[in-house]
């Protein structure tokens, strides 16, 4: 029997706990604020800033939502940067990506306070990240990593491979899971749309980590017997559906499930992870920034 890691119960867990230190914060009078800012207006975006929102509600923290013309110039976006920076009731804030063609996402994040980046995409915290001193983890990859220690799956010791090598998720994910600590010390590899034998790294894999955005791209014939599957794919299909999609990761999972001993489904597995940890990250950042101490999941 294959576990499916249930990703929404994790993150609910996670929420309760946070709820108890926004109170904590609120009650000292500072309520933790987080902004998200969407330049543009893709339809997947809209819904993921939204659901963002929709989560700061549910714990007590501050929402504050800016949108941006997608045609207006790069100066516009960097102009509302400005103010978050300056703005005291914002503690962190993101902007999402993708940004239209015309903007330059690097610059952009150059742009953004480092002690209010709760993506933890600043170079200032990617470096940190790397030297093991963490400012913020990457919120998917945080996410991952407590899903794995949810599921008691130790990392010590494993071969982990990660098909993606993305800025938001296989880098971030790959020094997290090489650093000497309880949720690291694994033996990573790390794969690519350039990776030849590809499905021999897999196969090689306790734990594959895929993060390609390739709709379904592994299956389970390139698993080992046993391989914990953590599919952070999100990818909209066309299907029959009222939508006209519907959601696939970037694991087959009907025959992923004939190998794996515990999968996470897609809805439902990292996603509500990944929105946790942006609220633990704004959390940190609230904290950080007055010096009031609060326990943390
Ligand atoms: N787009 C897809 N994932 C992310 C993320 O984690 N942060 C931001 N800002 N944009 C994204």
């Amino acid at each position: 029997m294959t576990e499916i890691i249930d990703g929404e119960a994790v993150a609910s867990e996670i929420r309760d706990d946070l709820t108890d230190a926004i109170e904590t914060l609120t009650a000292e009078g500072t309520r933790p604020g987080l902004a998200t800012v969407l330049m543009g207006d893709d339809p997947a975006s809209e819904t993921y800033v939204n659901m963002k929102q929709r989560d700061c509600e549910e714990v007590g923290i501050e929402g504050i939502h800016v949108d941006v013309d997608g045609d207006a110039p790069p100066e516009e976006l960097y102009e509302t940067i400005a103010d978050l920076n300056d703005d005291p009731e914002v503690h962190g804030y993101i902007v999402q990506a993708p940004v239209p063609d015309h903007v330059e996402y690097r610059e952009v994040i150059r742009r953004v306070d480092p002690a209010k980046d709760v993506d933890g995409f600043h170079p200032e915290n990617v470096g940190r990240l790397v030297a093991g001193d963490a400012r913020f983890r990457p919120c998917t990859p945080h996410g991952v990593q407590k899903l794995l220690e949810a599921a008691d799956v130790e990392t010590e010791g494993k071969d982990v491979t990660i098909v993606g090598r993305s800025d938001i998720v296989g880098k971030p994910l790959a020094n997290l899971l090489i650093q000497k600590a309880e949720d690291g010390n694994a033996t990573v590899t790390v794969c690519h749309s350039r990776t030849e034998g590809l499905e021999e790294k897999t196969k090689a894999a306790d734990v594959v980590v895929a993060a390609c955005g390739v709709p379904e791209l592994i299956d389970g014939s390139m698993l080992s017997e046993g391989a914990v599957v953590i599919d952070v794919g999100v990818n909209r299909v066309d299907a029959d559906t009222e939508k006209g999609y519907e959601l696939v990761g970037d694991v087959e999972f009907e025959s992923a499930t004939e190998n794996a001993s515990a999968i996470t489904p897609v809805p439902g597995g990292v996603g509500p992870m990944t929105r946790a940890m942006l609220l633990y990250n704004t959390v940190t950042a609230a904290s950080e920034q007055t010096g009031i101490d609060v326990e943390l999941p």
